[in-house]
Parts: structure tokens; sequence; C-alpha cells
């Protein structure tokens, strides 16, 4: 075949001819592609004609430049019809094609969330640990040692009692269910003697399971969470455990919370105090108040001076070495931090309580 000559007026009609029927046949914007690229592109009978303006005779330029310009201004007017119905085709297809029935049901499969128990700790742990502390475990099946002996409770002492226990049969075995956190304290003083020798001090946070005889109930659980928080070095006071829990307090319950401390008795501490907070509901202004009772004042958790026999249990010299502690409930946190009124709510495993906490990660 020889090349069309963008002299040759009928050569040029008859491909600009062919061109538009092609555009016209091409059913799909894929095959549009295809047509344009075959009577456009850059082997296309026009195109080569197009390049050979260059070298005609001075004379014969503007005829063949007309013919050309005329043969490429059709070709791209069907081109661009062509590209418009097709698109307008496609548009209208795709709706139907790709259309939401938005009455259909939806999918019966909840999101899962994390539970706001565990969030709460990690919140609290990642307090301490931006101050510089360390989060400890023990174990929640527990040596009575670790949860009695070592904490100062005597064999016979009344707190044991106080503490209603699950005891692990057979009773010669000496294990149960701790009933706090605090052997925890006992436990990392013992891991972490040479921190002490080695001038760091000790500050530890424990968050985990606990339990109790109790019936569960709109405010008991037999098993519930605490946060056990300790802090051994040289000449730490009152002062220092005072400014932590406000510390505590205002984090995770805002800057306007109030505290004060409260004496009361742990046989682990000396002086022991109940940590409380201004009533939230009532602020402290009413009497009548079912949440604080009236008293203006809501139990957070207890706290005191490490007793120097738990230190000597933990192999410290309570003459070089002071010691605070406190231990929180996290349940009791989640109830004032977001009015939950049922803890039969946090143990019952029911996914729309945990949702409403959001997706925290
Ligand atoms: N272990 C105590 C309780 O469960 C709380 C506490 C912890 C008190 C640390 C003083 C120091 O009630």
């Amino acid at each position: 075949m020889t090349d069309l000559s963008p002299l040759d007026a009928a050569g040029v009609d008859a491909a600009v001819e062919a061109a538009l029927a092609a555009f016209a046949a091409a059913s799909t914007l894929d095959e549009l592609k295809e047509a344009r690229l075959a009577h456009t592109g850059d082997k296309a009978p026009l195109t080569l004609a197009n390049r050979q303006i260059g070298g005609l005779e001075p004379s014969d330029k503007a005829a063949a430049g007309k013919a050309m310009g005329g043969a490429r201004a059709a070709m791209g007017r069907a081109l661009a019809a062509r590209t418009a119905e097709l698109e307008a085709e496609r548009d209208a297809r795709v709706l139907v094609e790709e259309a939401v029935d938005v009455t259909l049901p939806t999918s019966r499969q909840q999101p899962g969330a994390r539970h706001p128990i565990e969030t709460m700790q990690e919140r609290m742990c990642d307090l301490f640990v931006s101050m510089g502390w360390e989060v400890a475990e023990g174990p929640e099946m527990e040596a009575e040692w670790f949860n009695f002996d070592a904490l100062n409770f005597d064999p016979d002492h009344p707190a044991r009692e106080m503490q209603d226990t699950f005891f692990i049969d057979p009773p010669s075995s000496g294990l149960l269910l701790r009933t706090h956190t605090s052997p925890v304290q006992v436990r990392a003083a013992l891991e972490r003697r040479d921190s002490l020798d080695e001038g760091r001090g000790i500050y530890v946070v424990c968050p985990g399971k606990t339990f109790r005889t109790d019936e569960l109930d709109a405010t008991h659980t037999p098993v519930f969470h605490q946060i056990e928080g300790l802090a051994i070095d040289k000449g730490l006071t009152m002062a220092h455990l005072k400014g932590t829990l406000d510390h505590f307090a205002r984090a995770l319950f805002g800057p306007d919370a109030i505290t004060r401390l409260r004496p009361a008795f742990f046989p682990f501490t000396e002086p022991s105090a109940e940590m409380d907070l201004r009533c939230f509901v009532c602020g402290g202004d009413d009497a009548a108040c079912r949440t604080c009772r009236g008293t203006g004042w809501i139990e957070w958790g207890g706290c005191g001076m490490t007793h120097p026999n738990v230190l000597r249990a933990a192999g410290i010299d309570p003459e070089k070495y002071t010691a605070f502690a406190f231990g929180m409930g996290i349940e009791r946190t989640l109830m004032f931090r977001h009015n939950v009124t049922d803890m039969r709510d946090m143990v019952e495993g029911d996914v729309r309580f945990s949702q409403q906490f959001g997706m925290e990660i």
C-alpha cells in the first residue's frame, strides 16, 4: 500500500470517512480508544500524510495543510461526540448495576470493642509509665504468705476474716485467690532490690484481678480489679503519696478533682488512709445526695506509708528507706468516671456495654 499523499483529496476524504465509521462503530470506551489509535495514532495514514507536508513544494503546502487541518478537525469532533455518548451510556449503566438497595437488612454481625476495664487499666498504667514507673505483675492464685503474712497480717488477725477469701483446696496448699493486689508490693520489692542498691528507688504499679467471696450485685462482684502502686526510696513521705494521688485523680477525673485522705487502718501501712473524691454528682452540696449519701465524698481506694514489717519481709531496711502504697478499684473508677451504676454491666460481657466506651485501642 502506498502512503496517502496530503494532496490526494479523495484519499484524505476516504481516510476521514473510515475513521468516522470506526468511531461510530465502537460500542465501548475501550473500543473507541482502539479506533482512535488506529486512525489518529502515530502510524495512522492521515498522521503519516501530515508528516509529508514539510517536504512538499511551497506552492502545495497551503492546500495540503488546509486539507489535513479539516480532516483532523472532523475526526476530533466525531471522537469527542462519540466519547460523550459512550460515557453517558456507561454512567447510566453503572447507576443501575451498582445501585445499593438501602432497604436491605444490615449485617447482623456486631463489631467487637475492648472491655472498658481493660482500657481503663491501660490508661492508668500509661499515666504512671509516663512518670517513669514500671508495670509489675503477680499471680492471681497467690501464696497465703504474700497475700497476708508478708503484709503484716497476724495469723489470727481479724483482718484475715475481714477479707472473705477463696482458699484453694486442700488448705495445706497454702494457696488462695489473691484478695487484693497488695501481694505484688512484696513480690515487686523482692525482685527489684538491686534498684535500691543502685540508688534508683522502686516505683511500680500493678493492675489485675482480685477475688473475694461477695455475691454479685449492683455494687459487688466476686472477681474485680485493682491497681496497686508502690514507691520505695530514701526520704519518701505522706506528702509524696498525697501529691501522687492528686495527680492520679486529676489525670482521670479532670483538673477540678478534689481529694482528701481520711484516717483508716490496714495492717500493711502505718499511717493508713482512705482516699476520697469529692462527690461527682452533688459536689458536696446536697445533703440528700444518693451517690455520696450526703457526705459529699466517695471512697476511691486505700493507701498509706508501707509498714516497716512489710519492707523487712522484702529484705529492705526500713531505717534506710521509706515507702508508700495505694490500691484503687478499677470498677469503682469506671463507675465514677462514666456513671456506670450497676457493676453487673461490667461482668456480663454484653458487647453493647463495651461499645459505648468507643473503639479504644
Ligand atoms: N489492699 C487494700 C485493699 O484492698 C488497699 C490498699 C493498698 C491499702 C495499698 C493501702 C495500701 O483494700
